[in-house]
């Protein structure tokens, strides 16, 4: 399962790639007006970060504004992946230019029929939204396992980018269905690797080492 970084934060993302834990990052219009920065400054300063694919949004409604936008946008670095919107704009968008071979992501995904349209339209990723599904008492992960199926019915080669994910238990939950990337906060992330008993038992072998009066 790869791991995007859901998130315009250099120093959070560095972190987590000096682990190893950095596959590609996805950005929105929102995550870059929180970063405060400029959007293809950071957009270019994250792509250094990574090999992986770096999601840049395009702001744009009507589909040749899209594609100009993708254009401009994936001119930053080779590892831009082009964010649009599912709308049949974007669907038209995305089919234009994953033909130039640019990736291309869906994103604003609700509903197995969308992620349906996305695929056929040769995009690299969609991304259903787990999180807002939760929010409005739907079931977020409900929507992961039916595009699982959907896809594979059909061999569509579209990744499955899980997307709004606000805890641990999604990122467990996407993985035992089978989705193939998760974009999670840098805190989520860094939560996957705790647990009580770990600390518990560090904790006790560290007491029990320091009798021995040894080194390594
Ligand atoms: C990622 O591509 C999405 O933009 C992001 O996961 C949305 O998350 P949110 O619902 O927590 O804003």
């Amino acid at each position: 399962m790869k791991f995007f970084i859901d998130s315009a934060d250099i120093e959070a993302i560095k972190a987590l790639s000096d682990i190893g834990l950095v596959d590609g990052v996805t950005t929105n219009p929102s995550i870059i007006a929180k970063s405060g920065r400029d959007f293809k400054d950071v957009v270019a300063e994250i792509c250094t970060l990574t090999d992986g694919h770096v999601s840049a949004e395009v702001v744009a409604t009507e589909a040749p504004d899209m594609v100009r936008e993708g254009r401009t946008l994936h001119a930053i670095a080779d590892n831009v992946c082009v964010k649009l919107p599912l709308t049949l704009e974007g669907l038209k968008a995305c089919r234009i230019l994953s033909a130039e071979g640019t990736p291309t992501n869906v994103t604003l995904c609700f509903s197995a029929n969308q992620a349906l349209l996305a695929a056929k339209a040769g995009a690299t990723y969609i991304s259903p939204f787990i999180g807002r599904l939760d929010d409005i008492g739907l079931n977020g992960l409900e929507l992961i396992r039916d595009i699982r199926l959907v896809y594979d019915n059909y061999g569509y080669e579209t990744e499955i980018l899980a997307a709004s994910i606000r805890s641990v238990n999604h990122v467990r939950d996407c993985a035992l269905i089978g989705a193939d990337v998760i974009t999670a906060p840098p805190a989520v992330i860094r939560s996957m690797a705790e647990h009580p008993l770990t600390d518990k038992g560090l904790k006790a072998f560290m007491k029990d080492w320091e009798k021995t009066g040894q080194s390594i």
